[in-house]
């Protein structure tokens, strides 16, 4: 990694090309839509499995990767990593085909109800061990979304309480299941996983570390700052940070960039999900030379995570150039608009070029 400074300031890096290891690019008009902000960061994603219906077969997954590939232009590298959607109904035999495929890189656990497109979910993942032993036999990860699904339990403190009830208990059953813990938001979270056993891993978003809770309320309700898990306390964020910029090698980059139109967030009620695919790079630079800590910002985004899914590390290059550039107050999603992060505001970082 190179690091240009000017006046002691960094004012352009040069890196090995990035992964997302958490991404959303939905369906038809909006995939097609959303696809080139992530193609134009990064060269593999892990792509989420909860579009309507889910994607729960090797043949649909098969056939949603297909229609990504679509969408990648002519000359362009991009890899869609596919994962499958747990359900209820899910079977041993399920696995072993999806391991057989080569075509799966994980299996994704979705709390029942917590989350968009998550009615299909499980209510009680400890329903599932037969299903749990396969992933630990083919040593395919399981990706959890952190949050118990009970209704009394206060909406913040839902992740927390998935730790200690739901996850320590998993690892222990599970001695060799490798599990991923999407966008963590808590500052125990991260203290968990940070003194976890190698096969435990944790993505973190740009918002998460960007944002503390008081932005969901600032000023009125707020509309796209609600997203799930919900936004923390400032002490949560500062510990994210902490974490990402630490060189902890099981900390590494997911965006969490889940698109929904305008009018589907800005409603009484209104999903969960924030767009930030069109400054996902941007985002993280900023967080990373903010912390005084743009040096580790290549392990967290573009070595860790391949090292953890046992993929070889990327060997083009990404550059990003300290330069502010604005961000439109809306950008289309198909057929319909969608609200970036940061509408109508600066990012302080611009991609200056890729190289593969
Ligand atoms: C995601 C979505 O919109 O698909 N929403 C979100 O708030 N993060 C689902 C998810 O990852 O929980
Ligand atoms: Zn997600």
């Amino acid at each position: 990694m190179e690091i240009e400074e000017r006046d002691g300031m960094p004012v352009r890096l040069s890196m090995a090309q990035a992964d997302d290891w958490h991404l959303h690019v939905r369906d038809g008009a909006m995939l097609a839509a959303v696809l080139p902000d992530t193609i134009q960061r990064f060269r593999r994603a892990i792509i989420m499995p909860n579009l309507h219906p889910p994607v729960t077969t090797v043949a649909a997954a098969r056939a949603y990767r297909g229609r990504i590939l679509a969408c990648v232009p002519p000359g362009a590298h991009f890899t869609p990593l596919m994962t499958l959607y747990l359900t209820a109904a899910t079977t041993v035999a399920d696995i072993e085909e999806a391991a057989a495929s080569g075509l799966i890189t994980a299996v994704k656990y979705y709390p029942a109800g917590q989350t968009t497109n998550s009615d299909q979910g499980v209510a009680d993942l400890r329903r599932c061990d037969a299903v749990l032993a396969a992933l630990e036999r083919h040593d395919m990860p399981l990706l959890v979304h952190g949050e118990v699904v009970d209704a009394d339990v206060d909406v913040f403190a839902r992740e927390e309480l998935f730790v200690a009830r739901v996850l320590a208990p998993l690892l222990a059953d599970f001695p060799r299941l490798r599990v991923v813990m999407e966008h963590i938001t808590t500052a125990s979270a991260a203290a968990f996983v940070s003194a976890g056993p190698p096969r435990l891993a944790a993505t973190i978003t740009a918002h998460h570390m960007l944002l503390n809770r008081n932005a969901l309320f600032e000023g009125g309700i707020r509309p796209h700052h609600y997203c799930r898990p919900l936004l923390q306390k400032e002490e949560d964020r500062r510990a994210l940070v902490a974490a990402a910029t630490s060189g902890h090698p099981r900390f590494f980059l997911g965006t969490d960039s889940a698109p929904h139109t305008r009018s589907t967030k800005e409603s009484a009620c209104g999903c969960a999900g924030i767009y930030t695919a069109h400054a996902a790079l941007e985002l993280y630079a900023e967080i990373f030379a903010e912390a005084g800590a743009l040096a580790r910002l290549e392990g967290f985004a573009s070595h860790f995570g391949a090292d953890f899914y046992r993929l070889p590390r990327n060997t083009g290059t990404v550059c990003l150039e300290r330069c502010a550039s604005a961000v439109p107050q809306t950008v289309s999603f198909g057929t319909q608009p969608g609200v970036p992060f940061r509408a109508g505001m600066n990012l302080q970082w611009r991609l200056a070029g890729t190289r593969t």
